[in-house]
């Protein structure tokens, strides 16, 4: 059937955005299956350059229909902001071409306010949240104590709820974190007007996702964030609540096993972080400045939702055969092949020396790399400028032995590259 799931193959910020503009283009729904407004992709409308951080980047495709996944976090407020804004942008925005999962979790300034004082207490051992509450939503969830899209039908029974859980987040907020407390009564009437203008669009996301591939419909599912941010096979404790990885597609959109039947993983042509927890490749110095950019450009390491400089380093085989295994990708889409231009040589890490012992695998999963030291090949750079190639055959050798080293290393088929933040600037294989 005809799901494809995109992923992002390392610490999100892998350029997913770009690729699912690419593929959306043949798609006819487009759906976000898990995290909430943590994530930011980067979209185009006309002139106008969107930060979308829940709506599915390809929802601005004019014949898509974009769903909110069950496995979503949803703050109702920056879902209403990104779908007016959209609307201003001439992207028809009305409940046939958006639907909602009744079953998504919502988001409060209780979640919130929660997520930064968690964070605080932390102290030095921190975990670098986007401080959007989803953390907190998801905690909600698994406590069986959230607030769900299904309880926006009944309006008084949601604004009740909605005071109730203020409630208890202000007692947590006193009593365990000494923070300021919350008003419960403006934030469930807050609440209560977003609800009357997101009732229509709830449905079960589900059923409308299966009937759809049975007729024979084209669904790109985009994941957000990046494989090694899942909950149960990233960086952990440095992750985020939810399943960023492909089989969360499926759980988090209400599919059954099998659905899928491509997997694309995004990669970045280096390795990028936000936030804090292990990093092996990363690089300081002049070097990490030149991946990483100044921030004039939209396109330079700074987070799309907190602005924060992005760590930055060579790119990680070993964390990518593990993304490879975890998430079964078939093919990858190789992102910012262009900043690389210009580098005497380029590293690539292979494997890792723990203590006296090399593996090219991990050995015991990614979150704890504490001694991992890089085993880097380095392999010859490229000087020419590449923004303007279109095909393989033009790529410098030197940019193409690069590429098809990671195919190598990764035995995976490399079959989009991209060379420059422009629609056009793509390289399809
Ligand atoms: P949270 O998802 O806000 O709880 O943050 C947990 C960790 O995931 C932090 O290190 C964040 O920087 C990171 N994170 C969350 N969403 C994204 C994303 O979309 N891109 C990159 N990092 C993210």
């Amino acid at each position: 059937m005809p799901l494809t799931v995109i992923v992002g193959a390392q610490w999100g910020d892998e350029g997913k955005g770009r690729i699912v503009d690419l593929l959306a283009a043949k798609a006819d729904i487009v759906a976000r299956y898990y995290g909430g407004d943590n994530a930011g992709h980067t979209v185009t409308v006309k002139e106008e350059t969107f930060k979308l951080h829940l709506l599915p980047s390809g929802v601005v495709h004019p014949h898509s229909i974009g769903l909110l996944g069950n496995g979503m976090v949803i703050n109702p407020a920056t879902l209403l902001d990104e779908m007016d804004r959209i609307r201003k942008a001439g992207v028809e925005v009305n409940p046939d071409r958006i639907k909602i999962s009744h079953a998504a979790h919502i988001i409060t300034p209780g979640h919130i306010a929660l997520d930064g004082a968690r964070e605080a207490a932390r102290g030095e051992a921190l975990i670098g949240t986007t401080k959007r509450g989803i953390g907190p939503a998801y905690n909600s969830k698994v406590t069986r104590s959230g607030l769900r899209m299904e309880n926006m039908m009944d309006a008084a029974g949601f604004k009740e709820a909605v005071r109730s859980h203020i409630d208890s987040v202000n007692h947590q907020l006193d009593k365990l974190f000494g923070a300021e407390i919350l008003d419960g009564e403006a934030i469930s009437a807050l609440y209560e007007g977003y609800a009357e203008k997101l009732r229509p669009y709830i449905i079960e996301v589900g059923k409308f996702a299966d009937e759809a591939l049975k007729s024979g419909s084209i669904i790109l599912a985009e994941g957000a964030q990046g494989t090694l941010l899942d909950l149960d096979h990233g960086t952990y404790p440095f992750v985020t609540s939810s399943t960023p990885t492909a089989p969360g597609a499926l759980v988090g959109l209400g599919l059954g096993i099998g659905s899928a039947n491509r997997v694309v993983g995004v990669v970045k042509a280096f390795q990028t972080r936000v936030g804090e927890g292990p990093f092996p490749t990363e690089l300081d110095g002049d070097l990490a400045v030149r991946l990483r950019g100044t921030g004039a450009n939209e396109w330079d390491e700074f987070g799309t939702t907190t602005g924060r400089p992005r760590r930055v380093g060579w790119l990680d085989i070993v964390l990518l055969r593990y993304a490879v295994r975890i998430n079964g990708i078939s093919d990858l889409a190789l992102t910012k092949l262009d900043i690389l231009s210009g580098l005497e040589t380029i590293k690539i890490c292979t494997g890792y020396r723990f203590a006296e012992k090399t593996t090219p695998t991990l050995p015991l999963g990614p979150s704890n790399l504490e001694g991992a030291e890089a085993i880097y090949e380095e392999l010859p750079g490229w000087q020419d400028d590449i923004t303007s190639v279109r095909t393989w055959e033009d790529l410098p050798e030197a940019a193409r032995n690069y590429v098809s080293r990671i195919e190598e290393l990764l035995s995976v088929a490399v079959k989009i590259i991209s060379v420059g933040p422009e629609r056009s600037q793509v390289i399809q294989r």
